[in-house]
């Protein structure tokens, strides 16, 4: 673990609330959900979502180096973690069996289902160019934040599944 700053994640999920709460549309309350994040969250090269598009998780709004668009699921940390409908902290990337190497920088990774009501929409994916970046606190409160992304957008989100964003 390293000496990152912590981040105030109830001063961030009001900010979040703010920025989304009035909007209606997916991606542009995705596109900032990612921007509050990336701007908020210290020592990071990559935070995007994924979203879910039949077995596979395709690229969706994020901040930092252009990325693999396609990633299975039931591979690498962001398959695995949409998979296992769980989060998954990685301190050292090159230790988790079949990591999906989009940027060499990053070291470590820490990636949350987004489940809107019942269902799997993606997934958020943070990656650090530290090794063992991101606390136990930090996964409480990254999850705390995804659950009222995906609690916010399932409120808006009445529309047939073939025609959402996320
Ligand atoms: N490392 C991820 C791939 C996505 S990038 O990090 C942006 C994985 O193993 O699934």
């Amino acid at each position: 673990m390293t000496g990152a700053a912590a981040v105030d994640f109830v001063l961030l999920e009001k900010q979040l609330l703010a920025l989304i709460g009035f909007e209606p549309d997916p991606l542009a309350n995705t596109a900032n959900f990612v921007g509050l994040l990336h701007d908020a969250i210290p020592e990071i090269n990559w935070l995007g979502v994924y979203v879910l598009r039949g077995d596979e998780l395709v690229l969706g709004p994020f901040q930092g180096k252009p990325a693999c668009v396609r990633l299975p699921l039931g591979k690498g940390v962001c398959g695995t973690a949409a998979s296992r409908l769980r989060t998954l902290r990685v301190a050292d990337v090159h230790e988790f069996p079949g990591h999906i190497a989009c940027d060499p920088a990053s070291r470590s990774e820490i990636v949350v289902p987004l489940v809107l009501g019942q269902e799997l929409a993606g997934v958020l994916d943070i990656d650090s160019p530290v090794p063992d970046r991101f606390t136990e606190s930090d996964q409480r409160g990254i999850e705390m934040l995804c659950r009222t992304f995906a609690a916010e957008l399932s409120k808006k989100t009445r529309r047939p599944r073939a025609t959402r964003f996320i």
